[in-house]
């Protein structure tokens, strides 16, 4: 599922000393099972050689001395017919000034003017360039003719400047792409809301409980919901994982903010995952100052958490969404029959029941073994996946039942 799988990519790399990032992204992009035809121009040849990327894609590097060999009249057609994407990364002012003028004078703005495929463009340059009205002009004709362009970040620059003007790091340049792609997926135009980690809950200013969610199969969850199009609202109690580059990430600790910032969400959503591993009891006082040593072990009292899932459920009839709601069910015994419980009592499509006393499932590692419990009474029982794949099953599942959702007369 994941949409960069198979496509033919068209780098065009411009000279910048940003051209290093381009071989981390023509790497990034060939591991993530691209193909990638690198185009270098004459100046980026000063920074890099085509050498580099061929070693990282596997494929032929052309520059300027390939626009007068046996192909020369076909190769910048060629090139371009073929491209599912053209990425210039680094663009730098001259090459963005030379895409709006139309120039035909390199391998690659002849191969810019032949394409007819979606373009991304990744500017980078010092500060003061970039601010400059002509390079400003410049990205708005490219945008207006439907360029996407992506970055300039602000921080430091050769110049020593610190400024707008970075070229957007490799990663965040692979989940644009990612994004671009997942356009026409099956779950374009919906709104997914998925929630992922440990909620922690205080005791008193500087300690709190909570569990060893690493938020790890949540993130998965919502880039695989992204892969398929979908608006993906990410409620999350963790910053250490990198936000999948297209959801929109809530930060929340405990579980009365996690149901708030859920119920907000699903307003508008048609689905809700919550692979976050919820609180079921938070203490009952939370002190305001540290609670101290001196004064012996404390007894805590605990109170129940309210079920968000159980919560939304209910709502579900009065507001008609979420349309597909999952949970899932952390067990250490009795899996199928603990989650079918979970399964009914909290009125869900399905449940997605993992074992998390195994080394290699559950909490904090990238493997999962799940079984996935339908409210039709199906049991589909997987094996150990990544938590990845995990994740697209689980997509593939709330399609369908999306597909059967919507597809159903309404009653008067
Ligand atoms: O984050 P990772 O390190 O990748 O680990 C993944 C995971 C083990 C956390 C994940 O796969 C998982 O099992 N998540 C659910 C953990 C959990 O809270 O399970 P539960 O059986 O206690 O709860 C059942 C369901 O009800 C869950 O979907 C939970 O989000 C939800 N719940 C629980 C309590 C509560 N008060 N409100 C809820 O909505």
């Amino acid at each position: 599922m994941n949409p960069i799988q198979g496509k033919r990519i068209l780098l065009g790399v411009t000279g910048s000393i940003a051209c290093y990032k381009a071989a981390d992204l023509a790497s990034k992009l060939t591991q993530a099972g691209a193909q990638v035809d690198t185009i270098l121009t004459k100046a980026a040849t000063q920074f890099i050689t085509p050498l580099t990327f061929q070693a990282v894609t596997g494929r032929r590097a052309y520059t300027d001395g390939d626009l007068w060999g046996h192909d020369a009249h076909v190769l910048h057609i060629g090139l371009a017919h073929q491209a599912d994407l053209l990425v210039i990364a680094p663009a730098t002012a001259n090459t963005l000034a030379q895409l709006a003028q139309g120039s035909a004078d390199s391998l690659l703005n002849l191969t810019a003017l032949a394409a007819t495929c979606p373009r991304l463009l990744a500017p980078a340059m010092d500060g003061g360039m970039y601010t400059h009205p002509a390079t400003q002009a410049n990205l708005q004709l490219l945008a207006e003719r439907g360029a996407r362009i992506v970055g300039p970040e602000e921080g430091h620059l050769a110049s020593g400047l610190v400024a707008r003007g970075r070229m957007t790091e490799p990663l965040a340049i692979l989940g644009h792409i990612r994004q671009l792609f997942a356009q026409s997926g099956a779950l374009r135009g919906r709104r997914v809301v998925v929630t992922a980690g440990g909620t922690r809950e205080p005791l008193d200013p500087v300690r709190f409980l909570s569990n060893h969610s690493s938020g790890k199969q949540g993130y998965a969850v919502a880039q695989a919901a992204l892969d398929l199009g979908a608006e993906v609202v990410l409620i999350t109690t963790t910053t250490a994982l990198p936000t999948p580059s297209g959801a929109q990430p809530v930060l929340v600790n405990t579980a009365a903010e996690m149901l708030d910032a859920v119920q907000q969400a699903c307003q508008a959503a048609e689905v809700l995952i919550m692979a976050a591993a919820v609180a079921d009891f938070r203490p009952a006082q939370v002190a305001t100052q540290k609670i101290k040593k001196q004064t012996g072990a404390p007894t805590i009292e605990l109170t129940p958490n309210p079920d968000i899932l159980a919560t939304l459920a209910q709502q579900r009839p009065l507001h008609d969404r979420p349309l597909v709601v999952v949970g899932f069910a952390a067990e250490t015994e009795n899996l199928a029959t603990n989650a079918q419980v979970k399964l009914q009592k909290k009125g869900l499509d399905f449940i997605v029941a993992n074992d998390v006393s195994a080394p290699d499932a559950g909490f904090a590692v990238d493997t999962n073994r799940v079984t996935l419990l339908g409210a039709d009474g199906t049991v589909e029982i997987l094996p150990l996946l990544s938590k990845t794949e995990v994740a697209e099953q689980i997509l593939q599942r709330v399609v369908k039942l999306l597909n059967n959702a919507t597809a159903k007369p309404k009653l008067p």
